[in-house]
């Protein structure tokens, strides 16, 4: 069954660094990968990594980390959806960090998310629990409890799967927090979790791959 893994780079790389990460995981992922990889580099370095996709023909997505709640307009330093469309498949919305450090609210999301879909961009909305609104015709989410986010403590199997289906029926559930290539398998065997957002264990390209790999071998 196919599943999505979701490399989330917060604030790190390069646009150089980017690039090299994107040809090893390109060049030395299976061919024929069974699962959906999505990347999600910082912005900057997202129109150049495109680009290399796109040249080398990699079986890569690409995602972005965030998009404004505004459209085009006066709105310094914001990046709107209508700038990502073309360049990103999809954009990762209300991440925990962005809601504790950046004051991003369930309005805010509900905004980010119609301005990605008016621009064919497919919204992935983290929740950190139930009180997190998912917006009406979102199809892809992200439980991400933020006690598990970047800790090392991934929450367990069985509770991050009946967590994600006591968010209804009819998603796209995805897991994110601490997923490394120790654990990963025990998430993709779980039936109602359909894929795996990975931060810190994302970072290294050849880690990545491994991860990918031993994937590959259970389809
Ligand atoms: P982590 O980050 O894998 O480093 O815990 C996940 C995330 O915050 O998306």
């Amino acid at each position: 069954m196919k599943k999505y893994i979701i490399a989330n780079w917060k604030c790190n790389k390069t646009i150089a660094e980017s690039l090299e990460w994107v040809d090893y995981v390109g060049i030395n992922m299976t061919h024929d990968y069974v699962h959906e990889v999505i990347v999600c580099p910082p912005f900057v370095a997202l129109p150049d990594v495109s680009g290399l996709i796109k040249q080398k023909g990699y079986n890569i997505m690409l995602g972005a980390q965030s998009v404004s709640h505004f459209q085009d307009g006066s709105h310094t330093g914001e990046v709107s959806a209508r700038m990502l469309s073309g360049i990103c498949k999809y954009a990762l919305i209300g991440h925990s960090e962005r809601r504790t450090n950046f004051g991003e609210t369930n309005e805010n999301v509900k905004a980010k998310v119609i301005n990605c879909i008016q621009n064919q961009i497919k919204p992935i909305v983290l929740v950190r629990d139930m009180s997190d609104v998912i917006p009406d015709s979102v199809k892809m989410f992200a439980f991400e409890p933020v006690g598990a986010i970047g800790t090392g403590k991934a929450t367990d199997t069985i509770s991050a799967g009946e967590a994600i289906l006591g968010f209804g029926n009819g998603y796209i559930g995805i897991y994110g927090g601490s997923v490394s290539l120790e654990n990963i398998r025990s998430f993709i065997d779980n039936a109602s979790i359909h894929g795996v957002l990975i931060g810190s264990a994302s970072l290294d390209p050849v880690n990545f791959v491994e991860i990918l790999n031993a994937l590959h071998q259970f389809g």
